[in-house]
C-alpha cells in the first residue's frame, strides 16, 4: 500500500468539502455540516492544521441551543437550501439560535474525543486554554442529555429519533419503528406499493443506487415521526409524553460513556469541577449500561424505553461497549470473540455493520450490513482499551487497505469491498489520516 499517495487522497476529500469553517460529510449528497460528522473531521484534520481543526469543532457551537443540545445538523445558508430548513423548522423552539438554521435532533456526543484529540497535539498550557473555550459547551450538552433525556434518572439516555443514533436504519430502530410507529398511511402507502411516488422528493436516491439506502416506506416512517417531533416543538418532554418510541441506544450510550470520562480529565486539566448531579448521572450510566447485557447470547443490546424490553436485534452497537471501556475484561473478551466469529463479525472487509446472522444483513444497505470507518475506528480505540493491541493493529491495517483499494467511499461491501453511498465522504477521508498517523 502506497501510504503517501492515500495520504495525498484523504487531504484532497477534506479540502473538496472544505466550505470555510467548516467541512460538509458529501458535496452533493450532504451539503451542511453534521455534528459527529464534523468530530471525526477535526480528528483527522488535527494531523494537518490545528486551527482548522478547532474551527471544525467550534463551528459546531454556532448551532448550540440555549437549553444545551447540539443539534445533528447546522445548514447551510443559501436559497438552494430553503427546503432542507423548512423541513426542520428549528425556528419553532424558543431554544433554537436565532441566527442559523439546525435541526432539532441530537447524534452521538463525540465532541469530548475530538477535543481531546486535537488536545494531545498541543503542548500544556494551549492545550489548557483549548479545553478551557470547550468545557462550558461540552458541559451544557451533557447536562442537557441528563436533564431532557434521562427523566426517570435510570442512567441511560433516550433517543427520539434514529437519526439522532447516527446509524439511521440500524436493525433495533428499524423493528420499533415498525412495531410501534408505522402510521396507518404509511402502512397504507405500503399496501398499495404507491411508494415509489417517494423517490421524487428523495435527495439521496437521485445520487445514490435505491438498494444502498433506507427503503421508500422506511424514509416515509422517519418522515412521519420527524413530522411529529417538530409538532412538538422538539420539546423532549411533551414528545415522551406520548411517544410512540423512544430507545436507550446501546451506541449512543457507549460513545457518552466515553465522553463522560474525558470530560472528567477536562476538568481536572483545566483544574474545574464537575457539577456533583452531572458526576452522579454519570456514574449511573456505567452501571446502567450493565442491563443492556443479554446472558444468552452473550451480547449488548439496545432497550426500548416504554416497554423497558431489550430490542434482540444485533448491530455493529454490539461491540461499541469496548470503546465506552467500562465493561468487565471478561465481557470484552466474549466481544472480541464475535470479531472473529464467521456468524458474526468475521469479514473479508470488516467490520460489517450488522451481524451475517441477522436476517437483516445486506452487503449494499446503508447501516445493514455495510462496513464503515468510522464504526472502525471506534472498534480499533475499543480493542486498545482492553490490551487487544495485535486485533486492533489488524483491523487498521485491514481498514487502510479498504480504503486505499475502493477510495474514500461513505460505506464498503464487507464481502468485496466493493464502494456505496456518497463518494469523496470526509470522515472516511479524515479517519484514514488518523489511523496512518497514529499507528
Ligand atoms: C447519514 C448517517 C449519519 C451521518 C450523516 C451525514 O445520515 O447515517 O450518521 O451523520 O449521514 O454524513
Amino acid at each position: 500500500m502506497d501510504e503517501e499517495k492515500l495520504l495525498e487522497e484523504a487531504k484532497g476529500v477534506l479540502k473538496l468539502n472544505d466550505r470555510g469553517g467548516y467541512t460538509v460529510p458529501a458535496t452533493d449528497l450532504y451539503p451542511h455540516q453534521w455534528l459527529w460528522d464534523s468530530c471525526f473531521i477535526a480528528i483527522g484534520l488535527r494531523h494537518l492544521d490545528i486551527e482548522r481543526a478547532q474551527a471544525e469543532l467550534t463551528s459546531l457551537l454556532r448551532g448550540q441551543w440555549s437549553n444545551g443540545m447540539l443539534p445533528n445538523i447546522i445548514f447551510s445558508e443559501g436559497e438552494q437550501y430553503r427546503r432542507d430548513r423548512e423541513l426542520w423548522r428549528s425556528y419553532l423552539s424558543p431554544y433554537s439560535p436565532d441566527k442559523v438554521a439546525t435541526s432539532g435532533l441530537t447524534q452521538p456526543p463525540m465532541l469530548a474525543e475530538a477535543v481531546v484529540a486535537i488536545g494531545e497535539k498541543m503542548k500544556t498550557p494551549e492545550r489548557r486554554s483549548w479545553y478551557k473555550k470547550m468545557y462550558p459547551a461540552l458541559i451544557r450538552h451533557h447536562e442537557w442529555l441528563y436533564g431532557e433525556r434521562d427523566p426517570h434518572k435510570e442512567g441511560l439516555i433516550i433517543l427520539l429519533h434514529p437519526y439522532e443514533s447516527g446509524l439511521d436504519n440500524s436493525p433495533p430502530w428499524i423493528s420499533e419503528l415498525r412495531k410501534h410507529s408505522m402510521l396507518w398511511w404509511v402502512a397504507a402507502i405500503e399496501k398499495l406499493r404507491l411508494d415509489g411516488v417517494v423517490n421524487l422528493v428523495r435527495r439521496d436516491t437521485r445520487h445514490i443506487p435505491p438498494g444502498q439506502r433506507t427503503s421508500n416506506i422506511e424514509a416515509l416512517a422517519y418522515w412521519a415521526a420527524l413530522r411529529r417531533l417538530r409538532r412538538k416543538a422538539y420539546n423532549s418532554e411533551a414528545i415522551l409524553n406520548h411517544a410512540l418510541f423512544a430507545v436507550e441506544d446501546l451506541a449512543f450510550n457507549c460513545i457518552l460513556i466515553r465522553a463522560n470520562t474525558l470530560l472528567k480529565n477536562i476538568a481536572e486539566t483545566t483544574g474545574r469541577t464537575l457539577p456533583d448531579e452531572l458526576l452522579t448521572a454519570m456514574a449511573r450510566t456505567e452501571t446502567a449500561l450493565e442491563q443492556l447485557w443479554d446472558e444468552t447470547n452473550g451480547v449488548y443490546y439496545s432497550r426500548s424505553f416504554i416497554s423497558h424490553k431489550l430490542i434482540e436485534e444485533p448491530s455493529i452497537a454490539a461491540l461499541l461497549p469496548l470503546y465506552a471501556g467500562t465493561i468487565s475484561k471478561e465481557k470484552a473478551a466474549r466481544l472480541v470473540q464475535l470479531l472473529d466469529s464467521r456468524k458474526w463479525f468475521k469479514a473479508n472487509w470488516p467490520v460489517p455493520s450488522v451481524p451475517f446472522n441477522s436476517s437483516y444483513f445486506d452487503p449494499l444497505k446503508y447501516w445493514q450490513g455495510p462496513t464503515w470507518v468510522n464504526t472502525n475506528w471506534l472498534i480499533i480505540k475499543g480493542l486498545e482499551n482492553y490490551g487487544y493491541k495485535d486485533e486492533a493493529d489488524a483491523l487498521r491495517q485491514k481498514t487502510l487497505e479498504l480504503v486505499a483499494k475502493n477510495g474514500m467511499s461513505e460505506y464498503f461491501s464487507p464481502i468485496n469491498g466493493q464502494p456505496e453511498g456518497a463518494p469523496n465522504f470526509s470522515w472516511t477521508a479524515a479517519l484514514t489520516i488518523d489511523l496512518l498517523k497514529t499507528s
